[in-house]
């Protein structure tokens, strides 16, 4: 827990939490991560999108990794655990390992990710997505906010951009990826369990929509002569808020919006927004995506303005592996708590990491489900109950895993 508070007081802003990808925040709060690793007897590595790495070798004779751990970047003004919690939880792991001189049958390499979140680029998972092998390169000439290409962010942050294919992990050598997250919603809570075993992660899309109208004097251009691309955009983000109260189990956000040029006594002349939309069953968001963009282009022709529809980024729903879950299970049995499952809403480095390898994640109870805010919080005995179900995990996983 004091860890996670040092790692809360590294950020970009002074008040409040915010680590985007790449920045020196992030390679503060990685290098103070890899001090513990060391210490708890692993090599560290840094890869060249900026991901930590701790290994932990295994016994003699050991040929195959287990993968742990999450990410290190956070939303802006974000809680302490989204992330870090899954890497000290299992950084605590290795240093109990360590501590009493045990070798697994396996090796144990625990990820810090540099990017889940996708603040700085609008692109969610480009670490795990090295790691995986699917890292898109036509992603390198992405630019941030401040006009910085993603290469140049790259190599700013240490990373060579064409060595980037160089850091996939091969499916042969690795045995599965295990994460632990705060579980980010209020069901383990409501059925008072400090850790849920999670069955399958929702697919999601990410969209920018930019409203192309006609920037005028607030004062002298009548109503029926205007082309407000921000009245545009206030009446599609009101549909999509519709949309997905009306479809079950969909859930769709507007997070961004930036208005052009933005001044009080000028009609806004163009206006570019986020769009986030998640289901658990991928035809259901296809078809609410297909039903918003049709919305989308009526309000445009309507109001004589133009839309142009792009999709940043598509993951598809992730079923975890039935043989991890069934070790979870087992793992969770035998330190004495009830064995729940629950699906995710939220997405994890393990959607990108299930390309690689059998993915599997133990959710944490968060107090009141709140997340992606600074009251994000979890309890120390929960804790203390998540380590002790994922080093129970590690050893079962051992002892009768599959054949190493
Ligand atoms: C990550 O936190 C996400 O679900 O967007
Ligand atoms: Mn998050
Ligand atoms: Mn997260």
């Amino acid at each position: 827990m004091e860890r996670a508070d040092g790692l809360a007081a590294i950020s970009e802003e002074p008040a409040r939490l915010t680590r985007r990808f790449a920045t020196a925040a992030l390679k503060l709060a990685t290098n103070t991560v890899a001090g513990w690793m060391r210490a708890a007897g692993m090599q560290v590595r840094h890869d060249n999108v900026g991901n930590l790495v701790g290994r932990y070798e295994g016994a003699h004779g050991a040929t195959k990794t287990l993968l742990l751990g999450s990410h290190l970047d956070s939303v802006r003004d974000a809680g302490k655990y989204d992330g870090p919690l899954g890497v000290l939880v299992a950084l605590a792991c290795v240093e109990r390992l360590n501590a009493r001189e045990l070798r697994l049958p396996f090796a144990i390499e625990v990820f810090a990710f540099a990017d889940e979140e996708g603040l700085r680029y609008h692109t969610a998972y480009l670490g795990s997505n090295v790691v995986a092998g699917s890292f898109d390169p036509t992603y390198l000439s992405l630019v941030d906010a401040d006009g910085i290409a993603l290469a140049d962010a790259i190599r700013a942050f240490g990373g060579d951009p064409a060595a980037l294919t160089q850091d996939a992990r091969r499916p042969d050598d690795v045995l599965g990826y295990c994460e632990v997250h705060i579980e980010q919603g209020p069901v383990l809570e409501a059925l008072d369990l400090p850790v849920g075993i999670v069955t399958a992660i929702a697919g999601q899309s990410r969209l920018e929509v930019t409203w192309q109208g006609q920037a005028g004097h607030a004062g002298t251009v009548p109503m029926h002569l205007r082309r407000d691309a921000l009245c545009a955009a206030a009446e599609f983000m009101l549909s999509v808020e519709q949309l997905a109260e009306e479809r079950a189990g969909l859930v769709a956000t507007v997070g961004q919006i930036a208005a052009e040029p933005g001044a009080s006594n000028v009609i806004p002349g163009r206006v570019t927004l986020s769009l986030d939309v998640r289901h658990q069953d991928d035809a259901l968001r296809e078809q609410a995506l297909e039903a918003l963009h049709d919305q989308a282009f009526k309000i445009a022709t309507r109001r004589h303005v133009v839309v142009q529809w792009q999709t940043v980024q598509e993951s598809r729903s992730v079923l975890c592996s039935p043989w991890l879950i069934e070790q979870l299970e087992r793992a969770i049995e035998h330190v004495g708590y009830a064995v729940h499952h629950l699906p995710s809403g939220a997405g994890h480095d393990a959607v990108v990491m299930a390309g690689l390898t059998d993915v599997a994640m133990l959710f944490v109870r968060c107090k009141a489900g709140v997340s992606h805010h600074p009251a994000e919080s979890v309890m120390l005995e929960d804790v203390a109950a998540a380590i002790a179900v994922l080093e129970s995990f590690l050893a079962s996983f051992a002892s009768d895993g599959p054949t190493l």
